[in-house]
């Protein structure tokens, strides 16, 4: 049977690469969240805005592997007082499933289009980004509580693969032999009263991934597409099985891009040092302030500067910069906007 999805994204300016961007950014939400594959879509038909050049959506859909669909660009009409810089989609798709349970995409200054779609199509998950020591898990951890919802810590599914590294005498330096390893690596979340155990290959590594080295290779491994990969699946089921709190750096912009509520959280460098060595000195590991403000610098370049998924605010994020307030202001802060949604 087909069955027809629509989809809208605005652009924000009138350059090919911002139109390839942008179309990509529908095409890939109208797939993963109808669970199709691009052999599936028949056609698609384009339309944009007078003030956007045409032509460059289709060349979008022919770079995410959709070939045998035939593609169709369109000018609209101008209509007075409507949506600016927009891109349309009308996909043709063929499938089990029945016209009503299709999923429409409406992302941007296009989601003012249909308000009602939006609203409906959200995944009930918060996702919460931020650079390390932004108070993420401490804050999620209460709002999980909170909402009755499951806390999924995604950085300690990195350190788990960094820990493996660790252990097995792998060089952390060489993305060979880490991806080499990864069939080797069976990672399993367990959930306790809505918190997290990590499981490496049958042990409980929950308290050992807390380490500075492990921190340090987590960075690392964090940057190889394969690993993310494979961790970032691991983290759709765990949101399509869950109600989920789900924090990290790439949550809002690549895991959860369908959340109802999104929230970056930030604080200066010198207070997220602060907070990471009270943690350190409540657990009774020694420490050296200017280690761990040097480590946590290093660690926000390699999460900011890598390739792939790296750490930035998604466009419907809430930022929220929690220098100088406490777990209670923010985790209220939060709360307010969850509600508000
Ligand atoms: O939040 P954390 O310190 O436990 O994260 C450990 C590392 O994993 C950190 O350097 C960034 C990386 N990470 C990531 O790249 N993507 C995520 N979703 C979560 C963590």
């Amino acid at each position: 049977m087909n069955c027809c999805i629509r989809g809208a994204v605005t652009v924000e300016e009138n350059s090919k690469e911002c139109i390839w961007e942008n179309t990509k950014l529908m095409l890939n939400q109208i797939i993963n969240e109808n669970n199709i594959n691009t052999d599936d879509i028949i056609s698609i038909i384009f339309t944009c805005t007078r003030d956007l050049d045409t032509a460059y959506p289709a060349v979008a859909a022919r770079e995410l592997g959709i070939v045998d669909a035939s593609l169709m660009c369109v000018q609209e009409l101008y209509v007075k007082g409507s949506l600016e810089m927009c891109v349309r989609a009308s996909v043709t798709v063929e499938t089990e499933k029945k016209q009503k349970d299709m999923k429409h995409i409406y992302l941007k200054g296009a989601q003012k289009l249909r308000p009602d779609i939006v609203k409906k199509s959200k995944t009930e998950a918060v996702a919460i980004d931020g650079p390390a020591g932004s108070g993420k898990s401490t804050v999620a951890k209460l709002i999980a509580k909170e909402l009755g919802y499951i806390y999924a810590d995604t950085g300690a599914m990195y350190r788990a693969v960094g820990l493996y590294c660790i252990k097995n005498g792998i060089d952390i330096e060489n993305d060979t032999e880490i991806i080499k390893a990864l069939p080797l690596i069976n990672i399993d979340l367990e959930f306790v009263n809505g918190l997290q155990k990590i499981i490496l290959n049958g042990s409980d590594v929950t308290d050992e991934i807390r380490t500075q080295p492990a921190a340090r290779a987590a960075s690392k491994v964090a940057a190889i597409s394969e690993v993310r990969v494979m961790l970032v699946d691991m983290q759709k089921k765990i949101a399509e099985k869950n109600k989920v709190v789900m924090d990290g750096r790439d949550i809002g912009t690549n895991v959860l891009t369908n959340a109802r509520v999104k929230i970056y959280l930030d604080a200066a460098v010198e207070e997220r040092a602060k907070r990471r060595c009270n943690e350190l000195k409540e657990k009774g590991i020694a420490f050296d302030y200017d280690n761990v403000i040097e480590e946590i610098v290093k660690r926000d370049e390699n999460d900011k500067n890598r390739k792939v998924n790296p750490l930035k605010i998604a466009d419907d994020a809430e930022v929220i910069d929690t220098t100088g307030m406490t777990i209670e202001q923010v985790k209220n802060k939060i709360m307010d906007i969850i509600r508000s949604k």
